[in-house]
């Protein structure tokens, strides 16, 4: 969704290039528009507009503006198209208040009304308006900066991270949190506030992560957090955590693009996953709960949600232990039959999806056990999860998932590996070259990278000229060709499609004409790889063009136009050797076609709406 930031601090000079560097931090989470405010002497300056942060900064100059305190913002459009007006920070009538938000206001029409009637004027279509607007409202009446804030936040209902600076209180910045997130960098001399750490990390990797319904305001040298509801201050020295994050992690350290160093960087991710494991006093206690759970769910949304399609598959498959996964803003569809002795495991790279976290919070109503498996230490979805395991895979910053998808699938097969010890679905023996693959994980995705950097480059300019393509597979293969098909649409703008390799025929091969590109994902298995073939004749004879994701000495190589040949150590691997042709076939794709694949259009890399 959107980014924010704040910076209470006392290098006036600095100010707008702080903001601006934090703001381009951010700038994952969101960028139709973006805007600071920031104190000066006594007086608040706003700037904004309607366009990418770089194009803005020419025109706006963020940098140049100084100051003892400022906010800023970078935002994916909910509420009102972006433009000019609707970019925040937003402001009051008089020119008091100045307000950044992430989030949904789920009530600002009747505030909006309210406010009307009492005299205010709207500036934008936005939802975040009211909030400024209310401030400005209770000021008039409580005469107390503070209290007038507090009243505010109690009047929304919905989801928000706000942050407030006013010159009636120059060295402030004031704070609020409720289902967005949001972070408070400390140093001695200085605060920063963020949507994420890796806007806190270039000040420090001391933080406080806030919790629910906590407000309160920074100055240079304080921290004031106070329970929204009880009004009691918190003790927060027992949230102050230290990020191992570095900044070099968080930056793009020589590659043109994140997501490119994304890729590159999935050995060391699945190096980190795996030291992470070794040391989970949690890993162990998951497998006992989902050897004693009644019914296991598994859930996610976009790559996370293929994560979990791929945990189903492998567990009905591997341990015999049936798993229902289920799209996570579908819940609905599945809460229920949930009772008492249900676990759901619920996945979520940034762990802040709103679909996942509703799903996680309608499962516990049930009396389900939630598992939550994340990138971020302490995000919502953990927080509110029962246990969590965490992937460990460093930063993602490039809004479409790569790494950290290779990370989950590990982290889950390692998962149903120990399970189908335990519960006796494998023997010891088979055990162990489980494990032992699992281990060799970060060479297997090295070498296939390696195998097929060439063929994804070279396909990709003929991709470039496609509409629409179709990703084909079985089994374990079909969560990937579904990733595969998900990667070229968002970043590259083409329309993929991803179906059973069998079920293709009953209907979809009716687009297929001369020319029409088909990717196969085949996994290791042998009657995969023989049906397969037939699905591969089928499309061959329609005139497709096909590409086969294939391993080593596959029989169905001979059938197809392309092929990018992998190492399969075993079918449970499939993610880890069959995602990173596909990964890299969207990203030359979209640098043909001229795109930026960081910043795909209609996408924010946390999606905290539902
Ligand atoms: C795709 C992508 C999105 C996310 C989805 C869930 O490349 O990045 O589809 O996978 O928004 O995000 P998390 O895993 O943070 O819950």
């Amino acid at each position: 969704m959107c980014g924010i930031i704040g910076l209470c601090f006392n290098k006036t000079e600095e100010l707008g290039k702080l903001l601006y560097k934090g703001l381009q931090r951010l700038e994952y989470r969101g960028y139709d528009s973006a805007g600071i405010a920031v104190l000066n002497s006594g007086r608040l300056f706003v700037v904004k507009g309607k366009g990418m942060l770089r194009d803005l900064e020419e025109r706006l100059k963020f940098t140049e503006y100084t100051g003892s305190t400022g906010i800023g913002h970078t935002r994916w459009a909910t509420h009102g198209a972006p433009s000019d007006i609707n970019a925040h920070p937003h402001v009051d009538c008089k020119g008091f208040f100045a307000v950044v938000h992430n989030g949904i206001i789920e009530n600002f029409d009747e505030l909006k009304k309210w406010l009307i009637n009492r005299g205010h004027i709207f500036a934008s279509e936005t939802d975040s308006e009211v909030i400024v607007h209310l401030i400005e409202e209770y000021y008039r009446e409580l005469g107390d900066v503070y209290e007038a804030f507090k009243r505010a936040i109690r009047s929304l209902k919905g989801a928000f991270a706000i942050l407030m600076i006013t010159p009636l209180e120059e060295n402030k910045v004031f704070f609020a949190k409720k289902d967005s997130p949001l972070i408070i960098g400390l140093r001695e001399d200085y605060k920063v506030l963020a949507s994420d750490i890796p806007a806190i990390l270039d000040h420090t990797c001391s933080v406080i992560v806030l919790r629910d319904y906590w407000v309160g305001y920074v100055t240079p040298s304080r921290v004031h957090i106070e329970d929204l509801a009880s009004g009691k201050p918190i003790d927060y020295s027992t949230y102050i955590r230290l990020i191992e994050w570095s900044i070099e992690e968080a930056s793009k350290g020589g590659y043109p693009h994140f997501m490119i160093k994304e890729i590159y960087e999935q050995p060391l991710a699945l190096i980190n996953t795996i030291t992470g494991l070794r040391s989970s006093r949690e890993f162990p206690l998951v497998v006992k709960m989902l050897v004693d759970a009644r019914r296991v769910y598994v859930t996610g949304a976009g790559t996370s949600y293929h994560a979990a399609e791929f945990y189903a598959i492998a567990s009905n498959t591997l341990t015999g232990l049936l798993t229902i996964p289920f799209i996570a803003s579908e819940y609905e569809a599945y809460v229920n039959a949930v009772r008492d002795g249900d676990i759901l495991i619920a996945i979520s790279q940034s762990g802040e999806t709103m679909d996942v976290l509703k799903a996680v919070r309608m499962f516990k109503e049930r009396g389900a056990r939630v598992v939550a498996v994340s990138n971020v230490v302490e995000s919502a979805i953990p927080r509110e999860s029962h246990i969590s395991l965490y992937t460990r895979a460093g930063p993602e910053i490039g809004v479409a998932a790569t790494k950290t998808f290779l990370a989950q699938t590990l982290l889950l097969s390692w998962l149903l590996v120990e399970l189908a010890e335990y519960t006796g679905a494998i023997s010891s023996s088979e055990h162990r070259e489980l494990v032992k693959s699992l281990e060799e994980s970060p060479r297997l995705v090295e070498v296939s990278l390696e195998r097929s950097e060439k063929t994804a480059y070279e396909l990709s300019e003929v991709y470039a000229e496609k509409k629409s393509m179709y990703y084909l597979s079985r089994h374990i293969g079909l969560p990937i060709a579904k990733e595969g098909a998900l990667k070229i649409k968002e970043i590259a703008y083409i329309h993929a499609e991803a179906y059973p390799a069998g079920e293709s025929k009953h209907g979809p091969i009716a687009l297929v004409e001369s020319a029409f590109p088909v990717v196969f994902i085949v996994p290791k298995l042998v009657w995969l790889e023989h049906s397969t073939k037939g699905n591969i004749e089928e499309m061959k004879a329609r005139g497709a063009k096909t590409l086969g994701i294939v391993c080593d000495e596959s029989p169905v190589v001979s059938l197809l136009d392309h092929v990018i040949t992998v190492p399969c150590p075993h079918w449970l691997l499939t993610p880890i050797s069959h995602t990173p042709p596909l990964q890299l076939l969207a990203y030359y794709t979209a640098i043909r076609k001229g795109l930026d694949p960081d910043r795909p259009r209609n996408l924010a890399k946390t999606v905290t709406v539902e």
